[in-house]
């Protein structure tokens, strides 16, 4: 194993999940409680580069530009010493990263950036390592990151180890014309971090069990959906099991919720739209914005109702993107 004496560049794209990763069994490791499912984005990704050198005497990071704060800089540098601890090597690195995202304000992305991270640096480092593994040292970053080393539909099987947990490609060239269109409601940080969010349901929300019995179920039926190229069945599937998932907040001690007014409004409004007939569905991961799977056909219907009430600089339309990429 030779450390790559030239910067290495890598690109991974953000995942939105259908069926959602909701909790962990072993939090170091990063074990899911459940198995989930994804869609690769292609208008929403992370660049990252990454230089070993002897010569630095710490890890240095920038993102988008800046120095990151020892505080900020934290879990990456421990991620960067799984990266070693792998490799055998001891040598800090030098880490720079930009999120690529339609507007200035971004939908900050754990699952692009640990993707861009864990391939960007095992190479710069000499492990070669296939998608496999890759995706096994992503989820040591974000578990959401599992999922990103791949495009199109993803499944993560939970596994029961570091061997064992990792994701596969359920269908990566989608030929489907679906549309995400994405409503960002509101760009400040989150309050409650997902990894943090999730612990807490885990440990308190009475309904815990039964989420991992549902999606169990919902996993099973949304893949037949996706085969069956059934639209309304799939954003059925996802939207509820959405929902189900914001459930385990509002039902955890304490109580926390990712939601506010205008998610609500979004959701009210996909409602509304559904029931005259433009058939939509939305999902909402942990922060305000609003996801909205749509058909290509009935994509710039949908867009016109949400600019009325929220803007145009507010809603961007993405569709299905690729896996990992090396510069
Ligand atoms: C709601 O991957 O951010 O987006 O593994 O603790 O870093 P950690 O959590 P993270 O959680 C993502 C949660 C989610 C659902 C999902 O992407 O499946």
């Amino acid at each position: 194993m030779t450390i790559s004496k030239n910067k290495v560049t890598a690109r991974a794209y953000t995942n939105i999940a259908l069926i959602k990763y909701w909790g962990k069994v072993d939090q170091k490791l990063k074990i899911p409680t459940t198995s989930s499912l994804s869609l690769t984005l292609k208008d929403f990704y992370t660049d990252t580069s990454v230089l070993f050198n002897e010569k630095l005497l710490e890890d240095k990071i920038t993102f988008n530009g800046q120095q990151l704060s020892e505080k900020k800089a934290e879990r990456i540098v421990n991620f960067l010493d799984v990266v070693r601890d792998l490799a055998q090597q001891n040598v800090y690195a030098e880490v720079s990263t930009i999120n690529k995202v339609p507007t200035s304000a971004g939908l900050a992305s754990s699952a692009s950036g640990f993707a861009a991270l864990a391939a960007s640096a095992s190479k710069a480092i000499g492990l070669n390592l296939n998608k496999k593994d890759l995706s096994r040292l992503a989820r040591r970053g974000s578990g959401s990151a599992t999922r990103s080393i791949y495009g199109g539909f993803v499944e993560w099987e939970k596994g029961f180890s570091d061997e064992t947990s990792y994701a596969v490609p359920f269908e990566e060239e989608v030929d489907w014309p679906i549309n995400v269109v994405a409503v960002m409601v509101n760009q400040s940080e989150k309050q409650m971090s997902s990894s943090k969010g999730m612990q807490i349901s885990v440990n308190t929300s009475p309904y815990y069990s039964a989420w991992e019995k549902v999606s169990k179920k919902a996993l099973k039926e949304i893949k037949v959906a996706i085969k069956n190229r059934d639209f309304d069945r799939m954003g059925k599937i996802a939207e509820e099991n959405a929902m189900q998932m914001h459930a385990l907040t509002l039902s955890s001690s304490p109580d926390y919720t990712y939601f506010d007014a205008d998610s609500l409004k979004v959701m009210n409004l996909v409602h509304s739209l559904r029931s005259s007939g433009l058939t939509c569905y939305f999902t909402m991961d942990a922060g305000p914005n609003v996801k909205i799977l749509v058909e290509k056909q009935n994509t710039s219907k949908l867009v016109s109702e949400l600019e009325k009430e929220f803007g145009s600089d507010k809603v961007i339309v993405t569709s299905a993107g690729p896996g990992i990429e090396y510069q």
